[in-house]
């Protein structure tokens, strides 16, 4: 991410998100006529970080999301740093928030960035309020957002598309990257236009001919994120606990046998091929942190949205990720035990922190 230098002109219509009725976020037309209307329905970390870049670049970004979590953005703006040690500030002047959707709306993109248990939902009300043939990239994590999403609103047009680094949120308004990496989508020419938009906003995106293997990739490096919600560390202390990276390696040693035998060959996302990832994972530590450097570039305090949803008591994302795991194994009759635990682990009401060596036990390795 480079540094913008500050946010572009301020758009005219910012509205108060406590308006009731819910507002319009453009009642006259667009601020600014030479940029395109961009919709971010779900204004947390991924649509909070996506949405104030394309803002600070200029174009006409509406944030819809929850009252309590956009009243601070809403007053003070977004505070937008990086591992790079960029750092840019996006008044709030330039943006226009919603706590629920506006009753009309025609954006020229719309960016799904809620969790994947909200997907339905979030399908069902964009259907109300986005005309037909609306273009929506989802941004989230799992394979099944966009499947699901298309059923239930089947007359917009959704693309998949995902986020390959960590966003945390070091105070209201405050978004950091804490890994590298880009933003994908699935090749698409519907999409071609928006690359440079996303590329000069400093949210690089790129387009992939197969998003589905890109998602699998992901889901495989997800795999962590369990662990690293059960561990209670920060996610580079956690990939520097070698107990850990072998529960780690072992789910992904699982996953990658599903796939083999679905004959799905996950993208290369990172330097070194997937298959060679477990590997990699269960070398001793000081060994792992010489040839894993790149991998380790996390920010020190950097955690899994996981492990911040489990923190909050609030669902997490396990049933779109090891879930997906042992369904499509369950397709080719088979089972995925490992991961299958995990999603009991963190499905208990209240999962507790473990030890590396708990945690290795309880996975029988
Ligand atoms: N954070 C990361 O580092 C990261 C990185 C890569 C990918 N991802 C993926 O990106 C997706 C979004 O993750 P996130 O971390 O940005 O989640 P998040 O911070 O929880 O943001 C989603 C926001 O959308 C809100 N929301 C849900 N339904 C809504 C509705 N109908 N109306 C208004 N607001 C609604 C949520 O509120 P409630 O919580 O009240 O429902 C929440 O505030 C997930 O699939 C995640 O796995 C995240």
């Amino acid at each position: 991410m480079g540094d913008h230098g500050g946010p572009a002109a301020p758009v005219q219509l910012r509205q108060p998100i406590h308006r009731d009725p819910p507002v319009h976020a453009r009642p006259n037309g667009r601020a600014r006529p030479d940029q395109p209307d961009v919709l971010v329905f779900g204004a947390g970390l991924v649509g909070g970080w996506v949405g104030a870049h394309l803002a600070g670049a200029g174009l006409a970004v509406t944030l819809v999301g929850r009252a309590d979590r956009l009243a601070p953005v809403a007053s003070s703006g977004y505070t937008l740093s990086d591992l790079d040690g960029n750092k840019v500030h996006v008044d709030a002047s330039t943006l226009s928030f919603a706590s629920q959707l506006p009753h009309h709306c025609a954006p020229d993109l719309t960016l799904l960035c809620v969790k994947s248990g909200a997907t339905r939902q979030a399908a069902a009300a964009l259907a109300q309020v986005l005309p037909p043939g609306s273009l929506v990239l989802s941004l989230q994590n799992g394979l099944a957002n966009v499947d699901q999403a298309r059923l239930t609103a089947p007359q917009l047009r959704w693309r998949a598309g995902m986020v390959s680094y960590n966003v945390a949120e070091l105070a209201p308004g405050r978004l950091h990257r804490g890994t590298g990496g880009v933003l994908m989508a699935q090749a698409d020419p519907a999409l071609e236009p928006w690359v440079s938009h996303f590329n000069g906003a400093g949210v690089p995106l790129a387009l992939h001919p197969d998003i589905t293997t890109v998602l699998w990739a992901k889901l495989l490096i997800n795999l962590n994120n369990p662990v690293n919600a059960l561990s209670g560390l920060p996610l580079r202390a956690e990939l520097l606990d070698r107990g850990y990276r072998r529960c780690f390696a072992a789910m992904m040693d699982e996953a990658l046998g599903v796939l083999d035998a679905a004959a799905i060959l996950p993208a290369r996302l990172i330097a070194v091929p997937m298959h060679h990832l477990p590997m990699l994972l269960r070398l001793p530590t000081p060994l792992f942190r010489v040839v894993a450097a790149r991998l380790l570039r996390i920010d020190p305090l950097a955690r899994s949205s996981m492990a911040s949803d489990l923190a909050r008591g609030r669902p997490t994302e396990i049933d779109a990720l090891c879930g997906e795991v042992v369904r499509l194994a369950a397709t080719l009759g088979r089972d995925a035990p490992l991961n299958r635990r995990l999603v009991e682990l963190m499905s208990q009401a209240k999962p507790r922190q473990r030890s590396s060596a708990a945690l290795l036990r309880e996975l029988g390795l």
